[in-house]
C-alpha cells in the first residue's frame, strides 16, 4: 500500500509564455507594469498548497528568463526543479543557481512546448559525466522519457536516481479508449519497472483535472509535473482554487493499492 500523498509540481512556463507575449522587448521581467509575473504566481500556488515549482530555462529563452529564475531561488520555501537541455552551458549555470532539483530534458526550436522524452539510448555516452555532476554538486537529478523499458533500463544504468514519465502520448490518446489503454499500459509498465530498479518515479505532461483520474492505474508515481492546466483554469478561478482542486485529484492516488 502506497503512504503518502503524491507530490504536486506546478510548471509555471507558461506564465511566463503570457508576460513575454506582450513584454519580450522589455528590460524587466516584473514590476511597473510587466505582468504576469510567474514569481508571485508561484509565490501564490506555495501558499496555495504545492509541493515545488518548475520552470525549463530553454535556449532561446522563450518564457522564463534567467532572472525570474534566481528569483525564484531565492524566494520559493518549497522545491525548484530546473528543467534543462543537457549541455555543457546549462549544466554550469545550474551548478551556479543549486535549484534543489535538475530535470534533464530534450529541447527543439521548433518545438512548442517539449514534445518527446530524451532519447537516453543516443545520448548516454555524453549523460555520463553530466549527471554525475549534478549529483556531485548535491543536486537531485531526473530524466525526462518516455514509458519505454529500454529507456528506464538506460536511465538505471546512468545511475540517474529519478525519471519523469511522458505522460503526453496519454494525453493526446485519451478521447480513444484503445488507445488510452494502451498508453496507459505503457505507463504502468515503466512505472513498475522503474520502481523495481530502485527509481523515483515522477511524472508529467498534459496532465488535466479529468485525465489526471486514469492515472490511478499507474503505481509508485512521487510527484506530477502539471502546468497548463492548472493556470488555464486559474484564468477563471484563481490560483488557490486551482491548486487545491488538483491537489484534492491527487489525494484520491493516495488510497490506491500498486
Ligand atoms: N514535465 C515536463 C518535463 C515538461 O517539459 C512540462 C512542460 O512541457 C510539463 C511536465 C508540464 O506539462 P503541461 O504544461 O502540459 O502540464
Amino acid at each position: 500500500m502506497r503512504t503518502g500523498r503524491i507530490r504536486l509540481g506546478v510548471n509555471i512556463d507558461h506564465c511566463a509564455t503570457l508576460r513575454q507575449s506582450r513584454y519580450r522587448d522589455s528590460a524587466r521581467t516584473c514590476g511597473q507594469i510587466v505582468e504576469p509575473d510567474p514569481v508571485a504566481f508561484a509565490l501564490a500556488a506555495e501558499q496555495a498548497g504545492a509541493d515545488g515549482i518548475t520552470v525549463h530555462l530553454r535556449e532561446d529563452r522563450r518564457h522564463i528568463q534567467d532572472r525570474d529564475v534566481a528569483r525564484l531561488r531565492e524566494c520559493l520555501r518549497t522545491h525548484l526543479n530546473l528543467e534543462m537541455a543537457p549541455t555543457p552551458e546549462m549544466l554550469s549555470w545550474a551548478i551556479d543557481l543549486k535549484p534543489d532539483s535538475v530535470c534533464l530534458v530534450p529541447e527543439h526550436r521548433e518545438e512548442v512546448t517539449t514534445e518527446g522524452g530524451l532519447n537516453l539510448l543516443t545520448v548516454k555516452g555524453s549523460l555520463t559525466k553530466l549527471v554525475r555532476a549534478i549529483k556531485d554538486a548535491d543536486i537531485q537529478v531526473s530524466c525526462f522519457i518516455d514509458p519505454d523499458p529500454l529507456q528506464i533500463e538506460t536511465a538505471a544504468a546512468l545511475d540517474s536516481p529519478c525519471i519523469e514519465l511522458h505522460t503526453g502520448a496519454f494525453a493526446n490518446h485519451f478521447y480513444n479508449p484503445v488507445s488510452r489503454r494502451r498508453e496507459l499500459g505503457k505507463l504502468r509498465t515503466a512505472a513498475i519497472r522503474a520502481h523495481d530498479l530502485g527509481l523515483t518515479v515522477n511524472a508529467g505532461h498534459g496532465i488535466n483535472y479529468i485525465n489526471i483520474a486514469y492515472l490511478i492505474d499507474v503505481p509508485w508515481l512521487y510527484e506530477l509535473n502539471i502546468g497548463h492546466s492548472i493556470l488555464s483554469r486559474a484564468l477563471y478561478t484563481g490560483i488557490s482554487e486551482a491548486i487545491s482542486k488538483m491537489k484534492a485529484c491527487l489525494d484520491r492516488y493516495q488510497e490506491r493499492e500498486p
